[in-house]
């Protein structure tokens, strides 16, 4: 374990050569022990790393970026998942800038980046009850990125992405970047401040989409989002409907 001070606030950091999910790791974690300070995991490959609505995520060995953030809440502090993911999606795309500010990143709702329209990233918000009280809540962010991977899966070679690293820049620093991001905005993702900026980058709004939450279809004009980040869907028939969580599955032309 490394400690390791952000701008904003000191933060333990776990590094892995190769683990199952850095999400999976860190919910063992905060059942397991006690902590007070956020705690990071990061893993150069993952063998079962997974994503939203219990995908696979796939996570080689070349060179992508896969971490989870630990965050103990205390004081029954409680913070909308759909903004936590939504906030996350702003500052990654802010770091990835940083050192690609050639590409043009856009995000997906809720929580895909998108690279050349396809996805080359994505966020998963988790979050725990603790055993004790059932009450106080720990949240996990699982951040992952593509970065020069190629050989997708054919299931997902359609639609994965890569961010092309041309001047090798080391992965470390970017992860870096995105984690000393991630706190700084933490402090004001409650605010939902980030909304504007998140809606600049949605691939999402202004177009006809086809929303897919469960066993119901939605199909409409993504209109605006929420103020906690949920997406409002305006139906043909006039009717508004907000979805704060499922997937995107089409977007009509
Ligand atoms: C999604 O596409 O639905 C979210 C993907 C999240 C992937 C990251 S990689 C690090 C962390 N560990 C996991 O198993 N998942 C997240």
């Amino acid at each position: 374990i490394d400690h390791y001070r952000t701008t904003t606030m000191p933060v333990a950091i776990h590094t892995f050569r190769s683990i199952s999910s850095t999400n999976d790791y860190a919910k063992q974690f905060s059942s397991s022990q006690d902590f007070e300070e956020p705690q990071v995991f990061v893993a150069d490959t993952q063998t079962k790393g997974h994503g939203r609505l219990g995908r696979h995520f796939y996570s080689p060995i070349d060179g992508g970026i896969y971490l989870s953030i630990l965050i103990p809440l205390q004081n029954r502090q409680t913070i909308h998942s759909g903004l936590i993911t939504t906030g996350t999606a702003v500052c990654v795309v802010r770091s990835l800038k940083r050192f690609f500010p050639n590409e043009d990143f856009r995000v997906k709702w809720v929580n895909d980046i998108l690279v050349h329209d396809k996805k080359c990233g994505g966020i998963l918000t988790e979050t725990i009850s603790s055993l004790e009280d059932g009450l106080h809540e720990n949240v996990i962010v699982g951040i992952g990125l593509n970065i020069n991977s190629a050989n997708f899966p054919s299931a997902i070679a359609h639609k994965a992405g890569a961010i092309v690293n041309n001047t090798s820049i080391d992965k470390n620093r970017i992860a870096a970047s995105i984690i000393d991001h991630f706190f700084y905005m933490y402090q004001t993702y409650a605010s939902g401040n980030f909304l504007q900026e998140y809606a600049k980058l949605s691939e999402t709004l202004g177009k006809k989409v086809q929303v897919v939450m469960g066993n119901q279809t939605i199909t409409g004009f993504a209109d605006h989002f929420t103020g906690d980040g949920a997406l409002v869907i305006k139906e043909d028939s006039g009717q508004m409907v907000t979805v704060s969580s499922g997937e995107v599955t089409k977007v009509y032309l």
